[in-house]
């Protein structure tokens, strides 16, 4: 039922307060990660030396950021791969790697068949972050942590996304405290997570000033997204989302490799989307940021009012909240989830099932 909304995307997009919420719940504590979160008591995570990700999608992206947050956060190496090319390579594993796979469905094809080939690769063990529990994943991972978003109709994955991102940060900071965070650390970590909720809520509240952005995209045939450190994969996570629902060409890059040759690419027609993050990086993307305007290149910031970025000629700022660190990924994903609906809308294409797509991709 999709209540009072016009589409179930939007509903779901709508439901990611609630459903985050639900996601922590049981999982940490006012101050700390509860030990038994993964059906089973956490200290296998002393042992874990290495992290092996693997997923498709969507589920691929939260896998690339949260490599940001457990080499960051535990200092332990971590690769993230898709599961249609790692199902069909020789994979050195190294002692006491841990192998985690992300999906919504837990049926995807390719990630199931890394599943069964990692099983014989010696791993320490196999952890699954799934949102459906009666999944093969599930069935056939021997740890799991359930995203609890609730059922997910919409082919363009939203809420499962920011879900999978909630329990992978509860992830990482798991694996730190076994591997040296300090207490104080944890508690503040612990203390940003369970505020998400109230920052989405926040982050929603832009959407009438997106979805007057959209006409603006409606009649481009491509577009740029960039990001930098854990904002490059919400960047391709955006371009992603604005090619399946609304069928214009994106392509994301992190933002230092754009004079590498993307850059040719730019002019009066190409719209630039960027998400900014308040962090070291800020002001290396304010260059290259500039790079872009002196080429006639149409900027759209996504940042919080302290990044100080200004609505000049040919750039188009949209306030995103002001959020610890860490949360920036999570945070930043809900506007442009909320743009790649509005020009779909705008297009008029089939938003809850794009052509082509199925939500379920149970054949390889
Ligand atoms: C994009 C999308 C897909 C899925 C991918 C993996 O919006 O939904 O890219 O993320 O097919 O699906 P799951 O997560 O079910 O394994």
């Amino acid at each position: 039922d999709k209540g009072d909304f016009r589409h179930y995307m939007l509903k779901e997009i709508y439901e990611q307060p609630k459903v985050i919420a639900a996601c922590l719940d049981g999982r940490v504590s006012e101050t700390s990660i509860l030990t038994n979160c993964f059906g089973a008591d956490s200290d296998f995570l002393k042992e874990v030396e290495n992290i092996h990700i693997v997923a498709c999608g969507t589920s691929y992206h939260a896998g690339m950021v949260a490599k940001y947050w457990i080499e960051d956060l535990a200092g332990l190496p971590c690769a993230v791969e898709v599961a249609s090319e790692y199902r069909y390579r020789k994979v050195a594993v190294p002692k006491n790697t841990l192998f985690l796979t992300l999906s919504q469905s837990g049926e995807t094809a390719d990630t199931l068949a890394a599943l069964k080939m990692a099983k014989g690769l010696g791993y320490l063990t196999t952890l699954a972050i799934c949102n459906v529990p009666s999944s093969s994943l599930v069935r056939e991972s021997a740890l799991t942590l359930l995203t609890n978003a609730g059922v997910e109709i919409g082919v363009a994955s939203t809420k499962a996304f920011t879900t999978q991102l909630t329990a992978l940060l509860v992830t990482s900071v798991a694996i730190a405290v076994q591997h040296g965070l300090s207490a104080a650390r944890e508690t503040e970590l612990v203390r940003s997570l369970r505020s998400l909720p109230a920052y989405i809520d926040m982050a929603l509240k832009q959407d009438s000033a997106i979805k007057m952005l959209a006409d603006r995209f409606a009649n481009k045939q491509n577009a740029i997204f960039l990001g930098r450190g854990s904002m490059f994969p919400i960047a391709l996570e955006g371009a992603l989302k604005l090619k399946e629902i609304s069928y214009i060409h994106a392509e994301a890059y992190p933002a230092g490799e754009l004079k590498h040759g993307p850059l040719a690419l730019v002019d009066e027609d190409m719209p630039i989307i960027t998400v900014v993050p308040n962090n070291s990086l800020l002001d290396k993307l304010k260059s290259n940021l500039q790079e872009v305007s002196a080429r006639g290149g149409e900027l759209y910031v996504f940042a919080d009012l302290d990044t100080e970025f200004h609505e000049e000629v040919g750039v188009t700022f949209t306030e995103v909240p002001k959020v610890p660190d860490i949360l920036a990924p999570i945070v930043h994903t809900i506007p442009l989830q909320l743009l790649a609906y509005y020009v779909a809308v705008v297009k008029g294409t089939d938003v809850d099932q794009p052509r082509n797509l199925a939500k379920s991709v149970t054949v390889e």
